[in-house]
């Protein structure tokens, strides 16, 4: 049997051609489906699988109509478009590509570092209203210079690296302990991080201990030639601090590609305290947003669909727990999603010995509500019905796939 996939959004095509090379049946929209769509697409189709990019909302209603429905691809980073819980309980695998753009918000990073130190923007913005000002004062290579970064994880430490190619003594700060990579090393806290760093550069999730983390006081301990960058999440630098900061020379220049509130839609009348100040660069929320990134969001997430489909690999799942999926050991693997309550397993395994099968491989993992169980059989194809039937009347089942090798 064919695997069945939707994939809405216009999905880059690296994705759906390495999925029709795994002989899967593909249908494609480059539009988002409303709710009703895409539950009648589902059920008519008898749909396993649906790719999404952030404009579709996988919602409760969506999941509890969707019966054949046993994965969905998150052709993206952020995953809050769907309601990860309720496919959870429904025993949907959710995944996504969270690294797939690590390296091209690196790049922009480095980039504008260069750019604020010789005030590029800003005398580009002068000469484009016919200003000529060429002067080498206030202008700096980066070289020799200290970059602090805040967030040592898969964006900052590639940041890390890089500057250091740029022959700059890199510093990070951290709430976990992270293994400096390079000759780069670590800032015992984030005000002699601030105090000392010729460079800021923010890397870190947006959560309670982020909200507001780069404030008016905080400011206060940078250096006034200094520079802040933050390339992270919008909420973390209090963006009218910034602002004051900025107007009253208390840092050097600031480049900011993420915001409090961003406008949905592209187009004009955005607003920002920021705007139209000297030595701030702006940049529309795209760090990651590359050709680059897209083409490796695209086969990242097919991959992990497949690798879902064919070995009941949960590798990269969001919602579901991580198993790395050996190659099946047998005629069948059968792939028990089930109610993580006490018992189960027992209950599949005295089953399994009523029935005089001999399992090859067997591994059981949980995650919140649920529990995953891969097992491998040789058995012939009536034993391998009669175990499904049998195993589909438990109460405790959630989902159950087989797979014959
Ligand atoms: P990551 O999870 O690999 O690294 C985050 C690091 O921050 C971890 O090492 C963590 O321990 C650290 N951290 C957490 N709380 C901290 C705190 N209070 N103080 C200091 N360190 C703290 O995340 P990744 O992939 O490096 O992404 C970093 C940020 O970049 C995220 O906010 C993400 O949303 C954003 N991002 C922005 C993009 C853009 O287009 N501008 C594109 C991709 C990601």
């Amino acid at each position: 049997m064919k695997i069945k996939y939707l994939l809405l959004e216009g999905i880059h095509h690296l994705g759906s051609d390495f999925l029709k090379e795994k002989n899967a049946h593909v249908e494609e929209s480059l539009e988002s489906y409303s709710k009703e769509n895409i539950i009648e697409k589902i059920n008519s189709e008898k749909i396993d699988a649906i790719g999404i990019r952030s404009k579709t909302n996988i919602t409760k209603e969506i999941v509890e109509n969707a019966d054949s429905l046993s994965a969905v691809g998150a052709f993206c980073i952020g995953t809050n478009q769907i309601d990860l819980e309720s496919c959870q309980k429904k025993g949907i695998v959710v995944f996504n590509a969270p690294y797939s753009n690590t390296r091209s918000v690196a790049e922009l990073v480095i980039s504008e570092m260069i750019a604020l130190s010789r005030k590029t923007f800003y005398l580009s913005s002068l000469l484009h209203q016919g200003v000529w000002q060429k002067k080498a004062q206030g202008s700096f290579e980066v070289r020799n210079k200290r970059l602090g970064i805040i967030g040592y994880g898969h964006i900052g430490t590639q940041v890390g690296l890089l500057a250091e190619s740029l022959g700059m003594d890199v510093v990070y700060y951290d709430v976990t302990t992270k293994l400096p990579l390079g000759t780069s090393s670590v800032c015992p806290s984030l005000k002699d991080l601030l105090s000392t760093s010729d460079f800021v550069t923010l890397h870190v999730p947006e959560n309670k201990e982020t909200k507001g983390m780069i404030g008016e006081k905080e400011l206060g301990f940078m250096k006034s030639s200094a520079c802040l960058i933050n390339a992270s999440r919008g909420s973390v630098v209090n963006i009218k601090a910034l602002a004051e900061a900025i107007k009253n020379k208390k840092i050097a220049g600031a480049a900011i590609d993420v915001f409090p509130t961003e406008p949905r839609k592209n187009g004009p009348n955005f607003e920002s305290e920021l705007l139209g100040l000297e030595n701030v660069i702006l940049t529309p929320h795209i760090g990651g947003s590359t050709e680059e990134a897209q083409k490796n969001i695209g086969s990242e997430v097919s991959l992990s669909l497949y690798k879902y489909f064919a070995l009941g690999d949960t590798a990269g799942a969001v919602n579901f727990p991580k198993v790395i999926a050996p190659p099946i050991n047998g005629d069948y693997r059968l792939v028990h999603i089930h109610k993580n309550e006490p018992g189960v397993l027992a209950e599949v395994n005295s089953l399994i010995s009523e029935l005089g099968i001999n399992i090859n491989y067997q591994s059981l993992s949980t995650k919140e509500s649920i529990g995953y169980l891969l097992m491998d059989f040789e058995m012939d194809e009536a034993k391998s019905t009669e175990l499904s039937t049998r195993l589909k009347m438990s109460d405790k089942l959630i989902k159950l796939r087989v797979i014959s090798n």
